[in-house]
């Protein structure tokens, strides 16, 4: 798929901007902090519902303005689709498909597709389990959008039920009455549920990743590997048996009828995806505390490349988005990445110089500053 027409109004730096889009290599030039991440992180944004570099929705909105919008006409074969959001923050954001009614902003996932690299990636590498967990996350529902359901119902339960274990533990402290905790067997039941799903499909894209993970890692820094993806589980070694979402389940409900007491003393749920992480190993070592800054990079350049082969050959082609990444690498590695990503069928790149977009990316370029996105023309 590609961006036809990309249109902000109050988002970021933009009171209101239109961007024309072909496909292929477009770049965005231009000096520091004139917009040119805005841009991209906007089209993040559609497929994502999530800003790149922060947690929340409120910086995406342009100081002084209450709401933010960004639209974007795609193309997907021979279909050709509108897709509008509007940020509130702090209010629930709206969306709409083609013009039409309303449609729920999760409803959009799927139609617009990327894989962005931006040196935050390095998060991936160095960062908290987190940062890892939300690769996973956005990756299995870029491969299957109704896992924005299983994901917001696992948050909705899990809430739900941290609120009944502090309110057990706070009971518990001050000696006042025990709670009948029989509600908690079913709230364990609604967690395992959602849990065992989306347990089950990090798991199959973890399977899906490590061989595409290394031959992109072999790629750009040559005999550096292999790397090893190992899932971590708060719930155990059982899991590592357990080989569909129904052994699972009963893998998550085990594990959370042992942390019980536990969980009780502390007031919050010890075991499920939300406690889990990805072991990045480089060779037989962490990558983690122990690969240089180079390796780290390749190493998150290497996840991000192998998302987008897989993406790539399941079918939907993504929107390569690299912000501001080629400042940041070695000529060697520039070139390679470069030449791998230049088949893409739109790549969006962000550039401070001219020097730093590397050679093979040829294609359209935007001049970036002032607020203006203007067409270099050449
Ligand atoms: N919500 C907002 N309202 C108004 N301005 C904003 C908002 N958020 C960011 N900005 C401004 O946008 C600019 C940063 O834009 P952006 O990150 O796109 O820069 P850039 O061109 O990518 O720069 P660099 O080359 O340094 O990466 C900053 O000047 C910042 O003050
Ligand atoms: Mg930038």
């Amino acid at each position: 798929m590609h961006v036809l027409h990309l249109s902000l109004a109050d988002f970021r730096s933009y009171a209101r901007v239109e961007v024309p889009l072909d496909p292929g290599v477009t770049a965005f030039v231009g000096p520091n902090g004139q917009g040119k991440t805005n841009l991209v992180e906007a089209v993040g944004y559609l497929a994502t519902l999530g800003s790149h570099r922060v947690s929340s929705d409120a910086p995406l909105v342009r100081m002084g303005a209450d709401r933010a919008i960004v639209r974007a006409a795609v193309v997907q074969g021979e279909r050709q689709q509108l897709v509008e959001l509007e940020l509130n923050p702090g209010k629930a954001n709206r969306a709409r498909i083609n013009r039409s009614s309303q449609v729920r902003p999760r409803d959009v996932l799927g139609i617009v597709r990327t894989v962005l690299f931006a040196p935050e990636d390095l998060a991936l590498v160095k960062g908290d389990p987190g940062e890892r967990r939300r690769f996973l996350d956005e990756l299995i529902t870029a491969r299957s959008p109704r896992m924005a359901g299983v994901r917001a119902d696992y948050d909705r339960v899990l809430k739900q039920r941290n609120t009944l274990l502090k309110t057990a533990a706070l009971a518990r402290r001050h000696g006042g009455r025990q709670m009948d905790l029989s509600t908690l067997d079913v709230w364990d039941q609604h967690l395992a549920r959602a849990g065992a799903e989306l347990l089950a499909q990090r798991l199959d894209l973890i399977a899906a990743l490590r061989p595409l993970a290394d031959k992109a890692y072999e790629q750009l820094a040559p005999g550096g590997g292999p790397l090893g993806l190992e899932y971590r589980g708060s719930a155990g070694e059982a899991m590592a048996a357990a080989s569909n979402r129904e052994e699972l389940y009963g893998v998550l409900l085990t594990a959370l009828g042992e942390a019980r007491k536990n969980e009780i003393e502390r007031g919050v749920t010890l075991v499920g995806p939300h406690r889990d992480d990805l072991l990045l190993k480089l060779g037989q070592l962490p990558a983690k505390g122990y690969a240089s800054h180079g390796e780290s990079w390749s190493y998150a350049l290497a996840l991000r490349l192998a998302s987008y082969e897989l993406l790539r050959t399941e079918g939907n082609e993504p929107v390569l988005v690299l912000d501001d990444v080629f400042a940041e690498l070695d000529a060697r590695r520039r070139e390679r990445l470069a030449e791998l990503v230049a088949p893409g069928e739109q790549v969006l790149v962000t550039a401070a110089v001219d020097d730093d977009v590397p050679g093979v990316l040829v294609g359209a370029r935007y001049a970036v500053s002032g607020g203006l996105v203007e067409k270099v023309e050449r």
